[in-house]
């Protein structure tokens, strides 16, 4: 999936999937949907940072046979870029050129930032620390979303993020908010710095989700909210898994 910059019409491929409201089942591969030729189908997952958005999302799009979004991938490679050549984060006009200007093709899990692969780049504590400016910006917003809406007219999309379900696709056929305790979520997160060679006190870590929640929730475009007609799971005490499951579930009973 190509996310270039041109400024295409993104609401007619929501309106055309407005129109294509019935969907069909069917399991004649095994356990995968299929969907009648040219209809297109969105699950949202908006919720907190920790609460196992990303891992549910792809999984579940691998298991619906669905493509997968993961938008907040697309604030950290502004985020990466505007570092890269010096751009002033805090300087919200020429971050917002600078997002116009980027090429940002996204394959599942891999995104490339001008060609270059920049999936792990983008995971560094420096980025998620600084990546708030991007997603405070309510341009580079506006032309995320664009994008957002690009890519999910071209077929059965899994997206994930903040503001899924309440802004970028409000007529999306499922929408989940996940959640979990801010313990749980730190505790979470602490492990996945772990492995990856980076070890911090809980407390700290708890400090830090605590600012991330706090902006993510109280920033004027595209806040943290969860969609009126959202399904919310809790994830505490859940595996991976067992979270997928009844995501699939749902999925499966509505559509
Ligand atoms: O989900 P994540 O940690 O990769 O998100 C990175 C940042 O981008 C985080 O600060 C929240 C923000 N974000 C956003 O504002 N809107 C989205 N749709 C996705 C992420």
């Amino acid at each position: 999936m190509v996310l270039a910059c041109k400024q295409g019409d993104a609401r007619a491929g929501l309106a055309a999937r407005r129109r294509q409201a019935r969907v069909a089942r069917g399991r004649p591969g095994g356990d995968r949907l299929v969907l009648a030729e040219g209809r297109a189908v969105i699950v949202t997952i908006d919720g907190p940072a920790g609460a196992g958005k990303t891992s549910a999302a792809r999984e579940l799009a691998r298991r619906l046979g669905f493509e997968f979004l993961d938008t907040g991938a697309m604030y950290r490679a502004v985020t990466l870029a505007a570092l890269r050549r010096g751009v002033d984060l805090a300087d919200p006009q020429a971050v917002a050129e600078l997002a116009r200007s980027l090429h940002i093709e996204l394959h599942g899990s891999r995104i490339l930032l001008e060609g270059e692969d920049v999936s792990h780049a983008i995971r560094t504590a420096e980025i998620t620390r600084l990546t708030h400016f991007a997603a405070d910006n309510p341009a580079v917003r506006e032309h995320l979303v664009q994008l957002q809406r690009q890519a999910a007219a071209q077929g059965n999309f899994v997206t994930e993020g903040r503001d899924q379900g309440t802004v970028v696709f409000p007529e999306a056929e499922c929408k989940f908010f996940l959640t979990a305790s801010p313990q749980e979520r730190a505790r979470r997160r602490q492990l996945d710095l772990a492995a990856r060679g980076d070890w911090r006190p809980l407390d700290e870590v708890l400090a830090d989700q605590n600012l991330r929640d706090q902006r993510d929730a109280s920033r004027p475009v595209g806040p943290l909210r969860q969609a009126a007609d959202a399904v919310v799971i809790v994830t505490d005490g859940l595996t991976p898994e067992q979270v997928v499951e009844r995501l699939e579930q749902l999925v499966r009973e509505r559509l």
